[in-house]
């Protein structure tokens, strides 16, 4: 059976069940918190709160989703980064039972599984959570022998949120038995010796947790699974690699045209799943850059990039690989890409690094004559030559060099630090020269800005803004007068970006490219220059808390603000609020 197929035939046994068929969402989510759409749930995440789903109390989906998690493992039996996520979803409907004797009917009278290849895993319960008998008792009402059934922890068998805040709960999860042997008489579902892989995560979401991790029961409980395509379609065209499947096969078949070199599968399982990923990220607006999901995109393309080399392939051989992704999906999900762009951005990414890796394998062979590389070398190979981590981590492994993660994380802390401290002294932390404080008020007036959207709401946009020597002043569109948690929450909020000390960073590009990238602005496009100036604010592993177009000048670093305090929030005039702040 083709993937298509089993896409199909999943949608529509859902279908059959009254549940209604949504579109994946776009890969690069509404939710603020998390950088990628990691799980078909994701859009459907309000309604198991508010309950008020537009599409009835039941839907189905098959979703694009990308998980960073697994990067390092990817080019193994079944890691990826892109994929498809196939689920069924009840808001306040139907609940356990359902999910699990669907599912078992699905697998096993729609695919025609062996029922005595499926085991089944519950959440056996903790000191905060009890033990989910009802998962256990459904499983063995249906006809599960006892021993098929496995109790395991919250690590295996309690799912969510995801970002910060959700729902979440135990699961049932459905794992198929891929060899008789495992490693050993206590070998379970959660053990990596391949004896197992888990292809259905049935979710039920009983809970909400709140930012800080406490639980409360969720209003409208549900169901969220959640079942891999890729494995799915391993195991259902007997292949024991997901690099085997349709999904993957033309794809391989093109990398292996384009060289002559044999060696072994995994640089082309890593080119396969990688530009996969690529095409898919490029296709949203993705593009490649050092910070968030650009930093992503970036890794995936500069990895595949040095594979390329060593393959052999010719230099626009990712270009080509790329137009067969376009291929397996162009009548799911890539429909309507911009192929050109796509074949662009990864031409100009090429450009960018290539010349660089060369210079840098020169370098590292050079660095690691002694047979180790330790941190600073190895953060120089990063810094200079914009090599990624897991790509030294890898030419490391291959030449048998020692290498150490953490003394690359210590030297990158370190010099982070002297450049903080390089900024401190230019900027002075100690001296009142009223054009510094204005430097760092209107910083400051940045994270605010910031802090107020992600408390209030979207809907907040500056106004107006002012500074003098002493203080900020802020005008920001919100309809009432903030609660005493609201300004408690935003400056507690504004004083911990200060305390994590996010360096500034600024870059120069379109208008249109700035609002591209999630930039806030303030004005007409026709009141920009050409070129406009982007100023983000960002943490140590790369992750933006605040970007606006902007003049500037801004400090270094937020580490230099000192403590900030909101001492006024009041109306300014109708629907617009004004905040007094200051920096002590
Ligand atoms: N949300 C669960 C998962 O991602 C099931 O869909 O595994």
């Amino acid at each position: 059976m083709k993937s298509y197929e089993l896409r199909n035939k999943f949608l529509s046994f859902y279908e059959k069940k009254d549940h209604e068929i949504v579109n994946s969402s776009s890969l690069i989510p509404d939710d603020e918190s998390v950088l990628f759409t990691t799980a078909g749930m994701q859009q459907f995440k309000p309604f198991y709160v508010q309950g008020d789903s537009p599409y009835g109390t039941r839907t189905v989906s098959a979703q694009k989703c990308f998980r960073t998690s697994d990067i390092e493992e990817v080019g193994d039996q079944d890691h990826l980064t892109f994929f498809e996520m196939l689920g069924n979803f009840s808001f306040g409907d139907y609940f356990k039972k359902e999910a699990i004797l669907w599912a078992q009917e699905f697998l096993i009278e729609e695919l025609g599984f062996d029922r005595e290849k499926l085991v089944y895993t519950y959440f056996e319960g903790n000191e905060e959570i009890p033990e989910d008998k009802k998962a256990k008792k459904i499983l063995l009402d249906s006809g599960i022998s006892k021993k098929k059934i496995y109790p395991l922890g919250r690590e295996e068998n309690f799912w969510g949120p995801t970002g910060t805040e959700g729902p979440c709960g135990p699961t049932v999860e459905i794992h198929y038995v891929l060899k008789d042997e495992g490693c050993g008489p206590d070998c379970d579902p959660s053990c990596d010796c391949d004896k197992f892989i888990e292809i259905w995560n049935l979710v039920f979401n009983q809970f909400y947790m709140n930012e800080d991790k406490s639980l409360k029961p969720l209003k409208h409980q549900g169901i969220d699974t959640g079942m891999g395509l890729e494995r799915l379609a391993m195991i259902v065209q007997e292949k024991s690699h997901v690099f085997e499947t349709d999904l993957f096969t033309p794809l391989k078949n093109k990398i292996d045209s384009l060289t002559n070199k044999n060696v072994d599968q995994r640089p082309k399982r890593i080119i396969a799943d990688h530009i996969k990923g690529s095409v898919f990220l490029i296709s949203e607006g993705v593009t490649p850059s050092n910070t968030e999901r650009g930093y992503i995109l970036r890794r995936l393309l500069r990895r595949s990039m040095r594979y390329r080399k060593l393959l052999d392939l010719p230099e626009n051989s990712l270009e080509e690989v790329a137009e067969v992704v376009f291929e397996i999906y162009d009548d799911f999900y890539l429909e309507s890409a911009d192929k050109k762009k796509v074949y662009k951005v990864i031409e100009k990414e090429r450009e960018k690094f290539e010349k660089a890796l060369d210079k840098g394998l020169k370098e590292f062979r050079k660095v690691t004559e002694d047979g180790s590389l330790d941190g600073r070398k190895a953060f120089h190979l990063y810094s200079t030559y914009g090599f990624p981590v897991e790509m030294i981590q890898e030419l490391c492994d291959e030449k048998e060099i020692s290498f150490s993660k953490e003394g690359f994380e210590k030297a990158k802390k370190e010099h982070i630090k002297v450049s903080k401290k390089g900024a401190e002294k230019k900027f002075g932390g100690v001296s009142k020269d009223p054009e510094e404080e204005e430097l760092k008020l209107h910083t400051a007036t940045h994270l605010l800005h910031e802090a107020l959207r992600r408390v209030l709401g979207d809907h907040v946009k500056q106004e107006g803004s002012d500074i003098n020597p002493k203080r900020l002043r802020f005008d920001f569109s919100h309809h009432k007068s903030m609660t005493d948690e609201e300004i408690k929450e935003v400056e507690d909020l504004v004083n911990r970006k200060i305390e994590e000390g996010l360096q500034k960073k600024i870059e120069e590009m379109s208008y249109d490219e700035a609002i591209e990238v999630g930039a806030l602005s303030f004005f007409e496009k026709e009141k920009y220059p050409e070129k406009v100036k982007v100023y983000s604010f960002v943490t140590d592993d790369g992750k933006v808390f605040s970007k606006e177009l902007c003049g500037g000048p801004h400090v270094e670093n937020t580490g230099q603000l000192g403590k900030f305090t909101i001492k006024k929030e009041k109306s300014s005039s109708k629907g617009v609020r004004r905040i007094k702040a200051v920096l002590k």
